[in-house]
């Protein structure tokens, strides 16, 4: 791949070790087991995807400030909480390349770790007064797991619509990296137009992001995490959406009873996902993802270029080429 993160890196590469200091020193605690449990959190991290959008859309916009460093790392913290929280909701045993928090340390574990994350984030903020960043931020949280909870109610009533699965993605997801960039643009002193601006793109890049992730899910390449988890977790996304939408009324019924009663059985999962392949439900998904790419670059190309622009424009691609 030509866009590798290291590469889209490089302008803020002095930025991101910087972050990282930041997000390692907020999260030392004397307590033995949360101490062993964040070092296992900081030599198994992510992408980073969220503190590079911050920086580059700071960079963009005007100045990388302090407030821009805070905001990533609060970004980075909450992030890292509802992964550690998501992994116990969605009983999944890998993240990141390796065990999942839960998996190694049990549910009751995962869940204070979380709580911990969560505050410290909070606390980064509160110490630095950065009242407008957190409230911007706690919006997100707050719609995340809104999200996560409707999501929750569809995998019950199995009669999600396209219009909900947007609804869904938008706030488990789009929401938070929108405040990325949002967060970005104000810290380096935009004006509110700017800001705005910002928000809209990172909406439309969050939601591609989703529809990627939920795509990595029907695949069975290698991503650090579980695959075909969601049906298992009867969780709907868009290219079973479509699918079922396109289907005769005896495969409807057929396939949704599958995901009801038998979700648990591998077999089972994969002969739904034949059905999602066979009814062009990934060809579809895939061009949805692409619209929303194509809207969020539209967005960036209202900027003046710099450096930012170009690893932003860079980022973007990476969202939707990705392959973890
Ligand atoms: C995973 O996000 C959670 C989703 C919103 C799909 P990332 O893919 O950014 O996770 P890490 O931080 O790189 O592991
Ligand atoms: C995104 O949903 C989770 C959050 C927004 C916290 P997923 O459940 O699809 O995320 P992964 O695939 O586990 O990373
Ligand atoms: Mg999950
Ligand atoms: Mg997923």
């Amino acid at each position: 791949m030509s866009n590798t993160l290291e590469k889209i890196q490089a302008p803020i590469a002095k930025e991101m070790t910087e972050f990282e200091k930041k997000f390692r020193d907020s999260v030392k605690t004397n307590i033995w087991i949360l101490d062993n449990v964040m070092n296992y959190i900081i030599k198994g991290k992510g992408k980073q995807m969220r503190p590079m959008f911050v920086f580059l859309t700071a960079g963009i916009c005007g100045q990388i400030t302090e407030a821009t460093y805070r905001g990533a790392a609060l970004i980075e913290l909450l992030h890292t909480a509802t992964l550690v929280h998501d992994d116990v909701v969605d009983d999944a045993h890998y993240r990141r390349g390796f065990f999942s928090i839960n998996a190694l340390w049990k549910n009751k574990v995962a869940v204070l770790v979380g709580d911990y994350l969560l505050a410290k984030g909070l606390l980064l903020s509160i110490d630095n007064q950065d009242f407008g960043l957190l409230k911007i931020v706690s919006n997100a949280v707050r719609e995340m797991s809104e999200g996560e909870l409707l999501q929750m109610e569809k995998a019950r009533s199995l009669d999600i619509t396209e219009a909900v699965y947007f609804d869904i993605i938008r706030q488990k997801t789009a929401t938070l990296i929108a405040s990325c960039c949002g967060v970005g643009a104000s810290s380096s002193g935009a004006s509110e137009g700017v800001v705005q601006k910002m928000l809209q793109f990172g909406e439309k890049i969050g939601i591609a992001f989703q529809i990627k992730d939920d795509l990595f899910d029907y695949g069975t390449a290698e991503i650090g995490k579980p695959v075909g988890i969601d049906i298992k977790e009867k969780k709907m996304t868009l290219p079973l959406i479509y699918a079922l939408n396109k289907a005769d009324k005896n495969d409807k019924r057929r396939i949704i009873n599958l995901i009801k009663n038998e979700s648990e059985k591998p077999k089972k999962v994969v002969e739904v996902i034949d059905f999602v392949k066979q009814s062009g439900g990934i060809e579809y998904t895939q061009q949805v993802m692409q619209g929303y790419y194509q809207e969020a670059e539209q967005i960036l190309a209202g900027f003046p270029d710099s450096i930012y622009k170009t690893s932003l424009q860079d980022l973007v691609k990476f969202t939707i080429e990705r392959s973890r």
